[in-house]
């Protein structure tokens, strides 16, 4: 397993590829999984606001867009340029509530404050596949 410091670093390589021409607010985001791999993502905005895609979703879509799944996620570093840290927005919460585990670690940075959380603490009460499956 990376050290923080190296998932937060490839997090903020990821930053770089923000593509966020209405906002300006520029999020990277890398996940790492069991296997070593590590697939970066960006927020991608749009004219039509509502298709903006955020930096945790692209990074989690490209990993289950290459096969992985939940039991691969072992961590998860969002960063930002923003004054404050990027808690993630809610409906990020809601798919990373089913793409990732409670308990695997999100390091969240703007590169002066640093804080270690994960979805059991963000998302308490979470509506699941279990309560749709029936
Ligand atoms: N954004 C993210 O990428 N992740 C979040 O969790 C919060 C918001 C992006 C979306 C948009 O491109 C910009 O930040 C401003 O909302």
């Amino acid at each position: 397993m990376l050290k923080r410091e190296e998932l937060v670093k490839k997090a903020f390589d990821g930053m770089k590829n923000a593509y966020a021409p209405y906002s300006k607010y520029h999020v990277g985001a890398a996940v790492e999984l069991k296997d070593g791999t590590v697939f970066i993502g960006a927020n991608v905005e749009n004219a039509s606001y509502g298709a903006t895609n955020c930096a945790e979703r692209s990074a989690l879509f490209a990993a289950y867009s290459n096969g992985y799944r939940k039991s691969d996620v072992v961590a998860l570093a969002i960063v930002s340029d923003g004054d404050r840290l990027c808690g993630p927005c809610g409906i990020c919460r809601q798919v990373l509530s089913e793409l990732i585990g409670n308990d695997v670690p999100i390091y969240l940075s703007n590169g002066t404050e640093n804080k270690d959380t994960n979805m059991g603490e963000l998302l308490p009460m979470q509506f699941t596949e279990e309560d749709v499956i029936r």
